[in-house]
């Protein structure tokens, strides 16, 4: 194990530094610099056969379900084509309709998610078109699906998923790319998409030298019982998963609230022991973002900025800040630092990061 860990004090921690490389891997050989499109051969499907999707539907439990909701954006916005994501674990239980023309993604990390193969099972039953976004090569899932995307994360160890599951949304985005290309996704368009997707592991790397002042943030807000996790539209999978990670891996109860619904009931909660952290991107709804983070400090809740936007540091008690490659992709550059948040605080609290309480990696149980 100690030279598994290769001087890491434990595999979060590794393999959230490893995410760099792992997203290098998940590129190697799919971006297509000529048509400025992705080449994904393990779908086995042509041009007309990408053509004929009507929808896509993601499933996925846990965090591979909010990985899947970033997909189902980033498949509307680059090749508008309308796209959804539900929980695999809910799928089979409600009498799904199964549309043969649409196009069904499970995903899952370890490829053993008893409730991801179960909806696959139930979705092949039903004549549906299922493909895998899988890491583990050779698991159930990726045997049953037949075809679909590796995520060519390398192996993760930590309970917690943090590279596979930004090599789930890397993968979405060139799903999106293909589709948005076989459509009318412009070629300026998908040049800038392939751009920005190998810039990805530079700027994740850049993220994480920030590592020592996200550690003083958890340090600080440590003894918190219980945060929000602020986002809209594009940040709100990102909120989602930044509260799911600090839950699973420090036990301090944390809720994800997309900003516009925060009026509508839970602003009752803050108060100045209820810390929020609000996600951020630059764009176009940065001012309604500004505004919530204006109503949160007026009710004396502190807030944890992380934007890739230009804030005054004086914006909210804390900012952390990523850098930009392209809009369709700050949600990924978004989530290190939650990574980095939530392992922090688990670390300040003496928690086993890697083994937490209840938790398997893979849930092969109903
Ligand atoms: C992620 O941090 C969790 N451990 C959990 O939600 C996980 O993503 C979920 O159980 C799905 O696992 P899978 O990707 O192996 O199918």
């Amino acid at each position: 194990e100690d030279y598994a860990l290769g001087g890491f004090p434990d595999f979060m921690r590794k393999e959230i530094a490893e995410q760099g490389e792992a997203v290098r891997r998940a590129l190697r050989g799919r971006l297509d610099d000529r048509f400025a499109t992705a080449h994904l051969g393990g779908l086995n499907m042509d041009a007309r056969e990408l053509r004929s999707i009507s929808k896509v539907v993601f499933l996925g439990c846990g965090s591979a379900y909010y990985a899947g909701q970033l997909g189902a954006q980033l498949i509307e916005e680059l090749a508008r084509i309308p796209a959804t994501a539900e929980p695999a674990s809910e799928f089979r239980y409600r009498n799904p309709v199964v549309d043969p023309d649409a196009l069904y993604v499970a995903i899952s990390q370890s490829g053993e998610t008893l409730d991801t193969l179960a909806a696959v099972q139930e979705l092949q039953r039903k004549g549906g078109r299922v493909i895998g976004a899988v890491n583990a090569v050779g698991s159930a899932i990726a045997r049953q699906c037949g075809a679909g995307v590796f995520l060519h994360a390398g192996p993760e160890i930590s309970v917690a998923s943090t590279k596979a599951l930004t090599n789930m949304t890397v993968s979405f985005t060139m799903l999106g790319l293909l589709l948005g290309r076989v459509r009318d996704l412009s070629a300026a368009d998908g040049h800038r998409i392939v751009d920005g997707l190998r810039a990805l592991p530079g700027a994740i790397d850049q993220v994480l030298t920030d590592e020592d002042a996200i550690s003083e943030i958890a340090h600080r807000y440590a003894k918190a019982r219980s945060m929000f996790f602020i986002g809209r539209v594009r940040a709100w999978p990102v909120a989602r998963e930044g509260a799911q990670k600090l839950k699973e891996v420090s036990y301090v109860h944390a809720e994800a609230y997309q900003a516009s619904e925060l009026k509508h009931g839970p602003l009752a909660l803050i108060d100045q022991e209820m810390p929020s952290v609000v996600i951020v991107p630059d764009d176009e709804l940065l001012a309604k973002n500004l505004s919530t983070i204006e109503q949160i400090k007026a009710r004396g809740g502190p807030v944890i900025a992380v934007t890739n936007a230009d804030l005054p540091a004086d914006a909210a008690d804390e900012v952390i800040r990523v850098p930009r490659v392209a809009p369709e992709l700050d949600p990924m550059l978004l989530t290190i630092p939650l990574q980095l948040l939530a392992y922090h605080t688990a670390i300040a609290l003496g928690r086993d990061v890697d083994k937490p309480r209840n938790l398997a990696k893979s849930v092969t149980v109903e």
